[in-house]
């Protein structure tokens, strides 16, 4: 009887629908990694509900591409463990076609990719990848390829026809139609929409660099923007060639960005990320070679912790045993795809103790996760060790502020925190996995299998690799402290204890 449906009960059916509905549309085993579904989200095409992750030619290898390295990439990273941690996209950056045919369609080079990106697709689906490619809404790519503005409902029907599972999209040569939000959004909406039009489910990454403000605007096109100008494998080093170190109202994004200078700019744009649009701060320089341990780890956890995209950005073959385990840390992963989909709020920063390059600040960064479990990062970006305090306060300063008609709840409880990093795999561990003979290989607190087992249903069975080490705990009213090292990031989770104030009143 129609008016037994309550209203509410009215939108959540429809909502259900129109969410059942999308991601129908988009379920897609041809790679043989179905999507993440989280019931209740969805995007605007109703993909990528978790940050994407996977890797990318372009930090190592810029322009020297080919389809052996594509595909002998895909075989390191599931002989390593990575592509069953996540890593489950091969994206293939710029410099790959060589021109347009009399039709108009985009053409590869016929000697980087001799058997064809058809073949390239389907090879890699076996494998369990998913292929992504790369574009740029202007008349040329950034290395000056053929680009697609103009061309867009060709370009992706011929990525569709190849089985391609995601488009990166650029921002060079654009003939001027930038500056303001809506000339950006109009360019990057007429991709969107081709994408969308062929039918083929395709991951949409805009890379604009954050100009025009995306954050604002593009998660009804998209499912991912970069929000800073490039990455480079620096730490902290100011580089003219990147002139913001704002985010908001930055005219010239530049190239040449630090992990420092991108990680700040996410502080007030973070609330601006979510499940299936995600704030992208560019692609892992991790193995580089140009940071140290300790900075890698810093990198890797603040991006993970913003839910950025993860894309390996280094030579995996050459992969040395500390980056592969950095690379490889599971309860951090856990973070970056938690069903959530936030970003982390920096509580405090301190500018003090500066390098050699003039740079030197400490900052608190938390986030919490759906099950009600917060990240708490202790981020030291200073030139000597430092003694690093969280209060409770501090923590849960938005639940004490948001205009709450009782105490909020998280104030009472006492946490559990474990240390996330207090099981990175060994190097002797990594090595054996690189070398291939591992026999250590289901190390329950190493390893985890994401292909097997979700990152959600492995915290919610309290899976051992996903909660590093118990540390301590912290109580109403107290402080956590931890001694961090200098350019060095303490991450922990901290999970309540069951108190009895929070038990219902028939239980009392
Ligand atoms: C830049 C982009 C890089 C890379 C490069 C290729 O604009 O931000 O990630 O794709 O172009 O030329």
């Amino acid at each position: 009887m129609i008016r037994a449906v309550t209203l509410p009960l009215l939108a959540a059916l429809l909502f259900r629908e129109t969410g059942a509905y999308n991601q129908r549309r988009y379920i897609d085993n041809s790679s043989g990694t179905p999507e993440v579904i989280i019931p209740g989200a969805s995007s605007y095409n109703g993909l990528n509900l978790v940050p994407q992750m996977g890797w990318n030619n372009w930090n190592a290898f810029q322009c020297d591409v080919d389809e052996s390295l594509l595909l002998d990439t895909a075989q390191k990273m599931i002989d390593f463990g990575l592509r069953d941690l996540g890593y489950n996209h091969i994206v293939l950056d710029d410099c790959w076609s060589i021109d347009r045919n009399e039709s108009g369609y985009l053409v590869s080079d016929p000697i980087k990719f001799p058997s064809g990106m058809k073949a390239i697709a389907d090879r890699l689906h076996q494998l369990g990848f998913r292929f992504g490619m790369y574009s740029s809404a202007g008349i040329f790519t950034c290395a000056r390829y053929p680009g697609s503005l103009g061309h867009e409902q060709k370009d992706a029907d011929l990525w569709a026809s190849w089985g391609v599972d995601y488009l990166k999209y650029d921002n060079c040569f654009n003939q001027g139609q930038s500056g303001t939000p809506k000339l950006s959004f109009d360019r990057y909406k007429v991709m969107s929409d081709a994408l969308n039009s062929t039918g083929h489910p395709m991951v949409y990454s805009m890379c604009n660099w954050g100009n025009d403000d995306p954050y604002d605007w593009a998660y009804t096109i998209a499912n991912s923007g970069r929000m800073s100008g490039d990455i480079y494998d620096s730490f902290n080093r100011p580089d003219a060639r990147c002139p913001c170190t704002e985010a908001i109202g930055c005219s010239w994004p530049g190239f040449h960005c630090s992990v420092m200078n991108i990680l700040n700019k996410m502080a007030p744009i973070a609330p601006r990320t979510m499940s299936g649009y995600f704030n992208d701060m560019d692609m892992l320089e991790v193995g580089n070679g140009g940071q140290s341990d300790s900075e890698y780890v810093v990198h890797f956890s603040m991006w993970a912790i913003h839910s950025s995209p993860m894309l390996i950005g280094t030579n995996v073959g050459t992969l040395s045993p500390a980056n592969l385990a950095i690379y490889s840390n599971p309860a951090i992963l856990a973070i970056n795809q938690d069903p959530s989909a936030g970003g982390a709020s920096r509580k405090w920063r301190y500018f003090v103790d500066p390098d050699e390059t003039g740079e030197g600040e400490i900052s608190l960064w938390t986030r919490g996760l759906k099950n009600g479990d917060r990240i708490v990062a202790l981020l030291n970006a200073a030139n000597s060790t430092m003694m690093m305090n969280a209060s409770m306060n501090e923590i849960f300063f938005d639940q004490r502020t948001a205009g709450a008609y009782r105490e909020p709840e998280e104030l009472r409880q006492t946490w559990d925190i474990y240390d996330l990093w207090a099981n990175r795999m060994s190097e002797e561990e990594a090595a054996s996995i690189i070398n291939g003979n591992a026999t250590t290989r289901g190390n329950h607190t190493t390893r985890f299998n994401a292909t097997a087992t979700s990152y959600a249903e492995g915290i919610a069975n309290n899976d051992t690799a996903l909660f590093g080490v118990h540390v301590g705990s912290i109580a109403p009213s107290g402080t956590f402290s931890a001694e961090i090292a200098r350019h060095s990031v303490g991450v922990y989770r901290l999970r309540a204890r069951p108190t009895p104030t929070s038990r219902k009143r028939d239980e009392l």
